[in-house]
């Protein structure tokens, strides 16, 4: 079996908040492989905005283990190797909607054609036409549109989706999961999306469910 490319155990991170702690995550004991679909469901505040950021390795646990056996150390891992696509808007004001797409290229200085990759991505999406658009003149839900080209754009081991439905109507959030479920269709690349909506999740072929910081992966360890 191909090395994982998350293994958690046992993690916890607790923040402080006005000096006292709050623990967001409490113990969180997974495995992610290649190809997983997954959806990470649960009431707001049960710590999944926090449990894919320490995925991401933006953050790090106060407590317990995560490793990234397939992908290499936490300082490594952004934008090339995981994409994560924030919960709340995240696109540079002054860069047009093609040069938002095109930073994660960049910064992980790609080689290959920048332009086409991001042609594909934006297609992708069915949003060529706002190419040359600034973030300003967008809806939210386009805006969560592009977030997710940006994500995909690099051909990521693991894309993070930190509820990309959120600002959508049902119908505008199906055909967004179609254009990605579509898009990544008999590919390695795994997705973990945080989600309230039980439309989303039944996508999806696992079912995560966080619980006052405490994970449920429906599965041993
Ligand atoms: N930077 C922070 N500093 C202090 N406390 C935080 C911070 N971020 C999150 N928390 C707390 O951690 C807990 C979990 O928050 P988190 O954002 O992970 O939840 P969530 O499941 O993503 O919620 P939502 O569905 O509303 O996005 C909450 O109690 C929140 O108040
Ligand atoms: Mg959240």
């Amino acid at each position: 079996m191909a090395d994982a490319l998350i293994e958690a155990r046992d993690v916890g991170r607790t923040y402080l908040q006005g000096g006292s702690p709050v623990a967001a995550v409490r113990s969180a004991t997974f495995r992610l492989q290649e190809g997983d679909r997954v959806a990470l469901i649960g009431r707001s505040g049960s710590g999944k905005t926090t449990l894919l950021h320490l995925m991401a390795g933006l953050d790090r646990p106060s407590s317990g283990a995560i490793r990234w056996p397939a992908l290499g150390g936490a300082d490594t891992l952004l934008p090339a190797k995981i994409a994560l696509v924030f919960q709340v808007p995240s696109l540079l004001d002054p860069l047009t909607v093609a040069e938002n797409v095109a930073l994660p290229l960049i910064l992980s200085g790609a080689g290959g054609d920048v332009r086409q990759a991001v042609l594909h991505a934006l297609a992708t999406f069915a949003l060529e036409e706002l190419a040359d658009k600034l973030p300003e003149e967008l809806s939210g839900g386009q805006v969560q549109r592009v977030a997710m080209a940006r994500a995909i754009v690099g051909r990521p081991s693991l894309i993070l989706a930190d509820e990309p439905t959120g600002q959508l109507d049902r119908a505008t959030g199906r055909a967004l999961l179609d254009a990605l479920l579509g898009h990544l269709a008999g590919s390695a690349t795994a997705l973990v999306l945080a989600t309230h909506d039980p439309a989303v999740a039944e996508r999806m072929a696992a079912t995560w469910q966080l619980r006052d910081g405490v994970l449920a992966t429906g599965s041993p360890p």
